[in-house]
């Protein structure tokens, strides 16, 4: 994989363990996409897709291989990478506002600019009204768009999320898609987004990847055209469309049978 690509991983392979009880949850992964990209994992439980992310993250150093954005290798953390869990992850001592400054000001923003920029965010996602409670008085859906205004507080240029939406109800789960697809298309954003929601990689995707376990690989890369077009015609709309249909059930098949006998 070419360093002409945004980020790019090149034969990237990551072992956990030693001898016998080695696990390869990475096993020569490539895979390269452009600025602006929405690029959606799916796959199994256990094929490697939180390790993707975190060796693009810099959580994970990869066994092998090497990853790299704009050219440059990555070798641990950086503001230019928000992370965004299935768990919230928030500072519970912190008010809603004082967790969505808390990155600036972790960067040295000064006072006022960091609580301008959270004021941004928290009233795109919603809690602008809620910016004095504290995380626990927040439901399940707020406290994942706080993570999301959190990270996007710190104008990264990738946003990396690990089932951000896994434990939020249908309904809530629906309207954060829709929330995050609106965010993507107003920025230059390079997006990262695991799920083993396959309805969810082909509404918000540009890309959608499928991995399969044991070892880690990606066994396909399917373009998504409906990332684009959701805004226009809702979400509802384009997920029941033949064309989205088709291509959820293209992709639920090679997860469910491999390669080799999807589509038949
Ligand atoms: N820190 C670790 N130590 C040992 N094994 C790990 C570790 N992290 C992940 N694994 C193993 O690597 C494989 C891939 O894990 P993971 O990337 O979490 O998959 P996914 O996110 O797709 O469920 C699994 O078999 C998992 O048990
Ligand atoms: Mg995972």
């Amino acid at each position: 994989m070419s360093a002409r690509h945004y980020v790019a991983f090149s034969d990237v392979s990551v072992t956990f363990g030693h001898g016998e009880g080695a696990v390869r949850a990475l096993d020569r992964v490539s895979l390269g996409f452009g600025r602006g990209s929405f690029v959606c994992v799916v796959g199994p439980s256990g094929c490697g897709k939180t390790t993707l992310l975190n060796v693009l993250a810099g959580f994970q150093a990869p066994s092998d291989g090497r990853v790299s954005v704009a050219g440059s290798e990555v070798h641990g953390t950086g503001p230019d990478r928000g992370v965004v869990f299935q768990q919230a992850a928030l500072f519970p001592w912190l008010t809603v506002a004082g967790n969505a400054a808390f990155g600036p000001m972790v960067r040295g923003v000064g006072r006022r600019a960091r609580a301008e920029r959270a004021e941004h965010w928290l009233r795109i996602v919603g809690l602008w009204e809620f910016r004095d409670r504290y995380p626990y008085e927040l439901s399940g859906g707020m406290q994942q768009r706080l993570a999301l205004a959190r990270a996007l507080a710190n104008d990264p240029a990738i946003l990396l999320m690990d089932e951000p939406f896994g434990a939020l109800d249908a309904l809530t789960r629906e309207r954060m898609q829709e929330e995050l697809q609106s965010v993507w298309r107003a920025s230059f954003m390079t997006v990262l987004f695991i799920t083993h929601g396959v309805e969810e990689a082909v509404f918000l995707g540009t890309d959608v990847v499928v991995m399969s376990p044991r070892p880690g690989r990606i066994i396909e890369r399917l373009a998504s055209p409906f990332a684009h077009e959701a805004g226009a015609r809702g979400s509802r709309k384009v997920k029941s469309d033949p064309a989205f249909v088709a291509l959820r059930e293209q992709v639920l098949g090679l997860i469910l049978e491999g390669p080799e006998t999807a589509g038949q």
